[in-house]
């Protein structure tokens, strides 16, 4: 594992943090001597999370939150801010979808519930930390997107899709508006990876199958992406700005 120094101290706000991608670059980035703030709807998952990590002797604390919810938002950087005293990193992980659904079958209340979680939730929780990162040295937003939302590969959700193709564009948005504070805003295309959710829903024979259309052969690992996450937060991608990082094993190339 890379060791940056440079991010002990620095106060990281991962939305997510209970469960998946969001739980290991949790981990990593306390193990990295960075003060982590797990904001999450899952109350139990985060605070056992938390706990853990603190038994460990990392500074962590679940912040509860759901992202979809402006007011929630609101009270959630607040209260990184006033636990932690400032934020420098902000990693937007919470995502997802539940139902496979054709742009034909889709029911609009799926629709704007996709569209709620993934696209509006990033939106609010950067706006929210818009000030806090302006008073920080380094401020860093990383948005996590998905392979769905740079290009069709395989059958997802549309919504999803969408959402995350509007998550790629927004964070262009962020880099543009905010480089001027020295804050950067970078994306990372995550394809399939092998959480504890992913591959519970997944026979080995399927994760062999979908292993075999990448060049690398495997599936991510969240591992994988945290690496990025951890190097787009250092000091080693201070000019790294607006870029979203496919971290798809080769799966696709643009
Ligand atoms: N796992 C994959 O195969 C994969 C592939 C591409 C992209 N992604 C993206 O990576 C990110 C993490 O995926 P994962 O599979 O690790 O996720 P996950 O489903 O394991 O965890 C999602 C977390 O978000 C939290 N959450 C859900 N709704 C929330 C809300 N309204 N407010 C606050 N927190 C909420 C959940 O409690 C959970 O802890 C997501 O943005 C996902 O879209 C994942």
């Amino acid at each position: 594992m890379a060791s940056y120094p440079e991010l002990k101290g620095r106060t990281v706000a991962i939305t997510g943090a209970a469960s998946g991608i969001g739980a290991v670059a949790a981990r990593e980035f306390a193990a990295q001597g960075a003060k982590v703030a797990l904001v999450d709807i899952a109350r139990a998952e985060a605070e056992a999370l938390a706990a853990g990590l603190r038994a460990a002797g990392y500074t962590a604390s679940h912040v509860h939150c759901d992202i979809s919810d402006e007011a929630s938002v609101q009270a959630a950087i607040a209260a990184v801010t006033g636990a932690f005293g400032g934020l420098d990193v902000l990693v937007n992980c919470a995502g997802g979808y539940t139902k496979m659904l054709n742009i034909e079958q889709m029911p609009v209340e799926e629709f704007d519930t996709v569209i709620a979680l993934n696209l509006r939730g990033t939106f609010l929780m950067c706006k929210a930390a818009i000030p806090p990162l302006k008073a920080s040295r380094a401020g860093r937003i990383i948005n996590i997107a998905s392979i769905s939302g740079r290009t069709v590969h395989a059958t997802s959700s549309p919504a999803y899709g969408a959402a995350k193709a509007g998550v790629i564009q927004l964070t262009r948005f962020l880099a543009w508006e905010l480089g001027p504070h020295n804050i950067t805003a970078n994306s990372i295309a995550p394809i399939t990876t092998l959480t504890p959710r992913v591959a519970a829903l997944r026979t080995p024979e399927q994760v062999e199958q979908m292993a075999s259309t990448i060049p690398l052969r495997r599936l991510a690992e969240p591992i994988d992406h945290v690496n990025a996450m951890l190097w787009l937060a250092s000091d080693a991608a201070s000019y790294i700005n607006g870029v979203s990082l496919d971290v798809n094993g080769g799966r696709v190339m643009f």
